[in-house]
């Protein structure tokens, strides 16, 4: 019978694997901690409308990519692609979020997202993700943008370039939406891809964000909306890159930078590595004000950012995994139970390690000690059970030494 196998996009994380995550948490931990966040963790299922309202639905990831399905009660549900809406839904269903007050959050976990795969774009896929909620000022982007560099360069990660962008408000951005679509109906538009003949209408600045090269072709001239900005916006930004200047921050500005999803206004980013092939994004994020009214909450503001787990993962170092401190060898088949027992004692007293099941060669025992690095080898063979005692080998200085079981007591 063939073995079932995963699904496509889907991985398996073995402990190798696991250990930069865990790592990676450990340290958004403790640099988020720094920054006063505390962890929420929301249900990975959520109902369909809160991505189609929250994320848009003139978006890829709501038009193309949600995993959705009708449970058994007849509900349309939703496997997350993103945390943002998840956890502004849960902060208001809380009453946590107080305008000009703020909330900060964070949240790791898997995300869904009907992609096509390849290195480093999964189907289900792992975010490290931040929010900053009930803060309108410039000062909150930038100490969100700080607490992403600080994270990420406690992974030793280098060479990353972060780029900045203001996608304006609901006051300019309207402004810059027409230049946009006058621009692209101005210009030989049947040679957009057939999603932008649609967008350059529906939701022009989407077809800034395409992949497609005739599209990309296109709007190399186009309007940029750093020249569109109203005053509020104007001053908001430059606010954001005089202090982030100041924190001795490099960044480029990329006004083509509008990000996948609808909900930013505003200061928007994006860190990429040029070290893991042609899907760049480590990390990307920004201002959402009005998503949280939007989503029913009151009139709070929220900057936030997500990770992708995976791809700080090909960037890492991997975390050195830990030396067992003893491997407890059986070389008569008598010892095995009092193996165990010894070897419980050992852990009971902070020690970790393997112990055998079945006796075998001596050789053969401290050939797998060798071979899982373990500190000390502990023996028990036919001399050691009859006289109660083990034997203990320093793995680094080769000596040994015997004891007896009762010490171990
Ligand atoms: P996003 O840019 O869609 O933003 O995703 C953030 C990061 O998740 C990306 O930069 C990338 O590293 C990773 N990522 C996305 N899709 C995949 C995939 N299919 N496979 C592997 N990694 C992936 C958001 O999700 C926003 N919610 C971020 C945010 C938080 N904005 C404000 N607050």
């Amino acid at each position: 019978m063939s073995a079932i196998q995963k699904i496509k996009g889907f991985a398996d994380l073995f402990p190798e694997d696991a250990a930069s995550f865990t790592h990676m948490e450990a340290q958004a931990r403790a640099v988020f901690g720094r920054y006063g966040f505390g962890e929420l963790r929301t249900p990975v299922l959520e109902r369909t409308e809160l991505f189609a309202k929250g994320i848009g639905e003139d978006t890829d990831v709501v038009g193309k990519e949600m995993y959705t399905f009708t449970d058994r009660g007849d509900r349309s549900l939703t496997l997350r692609p993103e945390a943002t809406a998840g956890v502004l839904r849960a902060a208001i269903e809380a009453g946590s979020i107080e305008p000009g007050r703020a909330t900060r959050l964070y949240t790791f976990g898997p995300m869904f997202r009907y992609e096509r795969p390849q290195k480093g774009r999964m189907r289900q896929f792992h975010q490290i993700n931040a929010e900053l909620l009930g803060s309108p000022e410039p000062q909150a982007d930038v100490e969100v943008i700080l607490m992403l560099e600080d994270f990420l360069s406690s992974l030793g990660i280098g060479e990353l370039s972060f780029e900045l962008n203001s996608l304006g408000c609901r006051e300019c951005r309207p402004n810059y939406r027409a230049a946009l679509t006058a621009y692209f109906e101005a210009l030989d538009h049947e040679k957009l891809c057939e999603d932008c003949k649609r967008r350059m209408h529906t939701n022009p600045l989407r077809v800034l964000d395409c992949k497609v090269p005739a599209c990309k072709a296109l709007v190399a001239d186009a309007p940029a909306i750093g020249d569109h900005l109203c005053g509020g916006c104007r001053a908001h930004f430059d606010e954001v890159l005089s202090l982030v200047d100041k924190a001795g921050l490099k960044y480029t500005l990329n006004p083509r930078l509008v990000r996948g999803l609808d909900y930013y206004q505003r200061t928007t980013f994006e860190v990429t590595s040029g070290a893991i092939g042609s899907q760049t994004a480590v990390a990307g994020g920004g201002r959402y004000d009005g998503l949280v009214q939007l989503l029913g909450g009151p009139d709070a503001p929220g900057v936030g950012f997500a990770c992708g787990m995976e791809r700080l993962a090909m960037l890492m170092e991997k975390p050195e995994a830990p030396r067992p401190d003893f491997f407890l060898a059986v070389t008569d088949a008598r010892a095995v139970d009092a193996a165990i027992l010894l070897a419980h004692k050992l852990r009971r007293r902070g020690l970790a390690g393997e112990c055998d099941y079945n006796a075998g060669s001596m050789k053969s025992r401290l050939r797998h000690a060798g071979r899982i690095k373990a500190r000390k080898c502990y023996i028990i063979g036919a001399e050691e059970f009859d006289a109660g005692q083990v034997t203990v080998k320093d793995m680094e200085e080769g000596e040994q030494i015997k004891l007896d079981m009762a010490a171990f007591d």
